[in-house]
């Protein structure tokens, strides 16, 4: 399984914050935005990554995550020249997908939760799945309609009738069939490749699966100042509250097995002393080393 970050568009919605660095580079409490969607491939179990952003601000994602092998993972940089829809990444990334199945994830949504989110990446073999998520807006998003045995039967982007209060989070796994699906779409009246148009596709033919999140599940997205908000004191109440970190990659590399403890403190003896780097040490590590003996 291959996992695609999108993290481009213009980010207008966050003018003038946008001026000084992209959308998903902006703090979410503690940590770069792009840390939570990076995470949750690497809770997926997904070793090889590739982000896609704009010319102008690949450079600067570069430079924050490498090559990925702090995060015991390889990540490829790909330009989105202009933006022309979500499904465009499996277009731009083709020749990075290959022959695999492969997990997009939006760069500016956020996912908090239990063990049975990230069984639907082990678990899956063919075909497509996307999630359901109760939201009081619906008309903001996908919007995925389901039958009294809770099967989806329609799914529209962005109504101004939605039928049902279900949202579709921006994380979506397909089977490879993906490109060749994008290949055949036409562009929407916005003029752009709508993944909610593949995931009609697979819905036409019975190949989707749609997983609903559950109730204390969090999914928030952070694309409008307010939104942006919201998730940073979201994160800030259960951190502080847990003494965990949500969106840390070094310590989701660790937990996968994708750095040893040997790697992880290689990492932390390169930080500077700050909050992060305490976490790391006096929690993750010195708990594992607490277990081991
Ligand atoms: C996009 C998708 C939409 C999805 C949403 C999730 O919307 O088009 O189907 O529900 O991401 O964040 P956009 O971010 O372009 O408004």
């Amino acid at each position: 399984m291959k996992g695609i970050i999108l993290a481009g568009g213009a980010g207008s919605r966050l003018y003038p914050l946008t001026l000084v660095a992209s959308k998903q580079l902006q703090p979410v409490y503690d940590k770069p935005m792009v840390y939570y969607p990076l995470t949750t491939l690497i809770e997926g179990g997904i070793r090889e990554l590739c982000l896609i952003s704009t010319p102008h601000d690949l450079p600067r994602f570069r430079q924050l995550l490498g090559d990925g092998s702090r995060f015991g993972v390889s990540i490829e940089y790909r330009e989105q020249a202009k933006p022309a829809g979500i499904a465009q990444a499996f277009l731009i990334a083709e020749s990075f997908i290959g022959k695999d199945s492969v997990t997009l994830i939006l760069g500016d949504n956020i996912f908090y939760g239990d063990d049975e989110f990230y069984r639907a990446f082990a678990e899956f073999k063919n075909g497509a799945t996307i999630f359901g998520y109760h939201v009081h807006d619906p008309e903001r998003y996908g919007v995925v309609e389901f039958d009294v045995k809770g099967r989806a039967v329609s799914i529209e982007e962005k109504p101004k009738h939605p039928k049902s209060n279900y949202a579709v989070p921006g994380l979506y796994i397909y089977d490879n069939e993906v490109v060749g699906i994008t290949k055949n779409l036409k562009p929407s009246a916005r003029g752009e490749l709508e993944i909610t148009d593949v995931n009609v596709v697979y819905l036409k033919q019975k190949k989707l699966r749609v997983q609903q999140l559950a109730r204390g599940f969090a999914w928030l997205d952070a694309g409008t100042s307010s939104s942006l908000h919201d998730a940073s004191a979201y994160v800030q109440t259960i951190e502080t509250r847990q003494g965990i970190k949500i969106g840390c990659p070094e310590e989701a590399a660790f937990r996968n097995g994708f750095l040893s403890l040997k790697q992880l403190e290689e990492q932390i003896s390169k930080m500077p002393n700050c909050e992060y780097r305490s976490y790391l040490a006096e929690e993750v590590v010195a708990e594992a080393k607490r277990l081991q003996k």
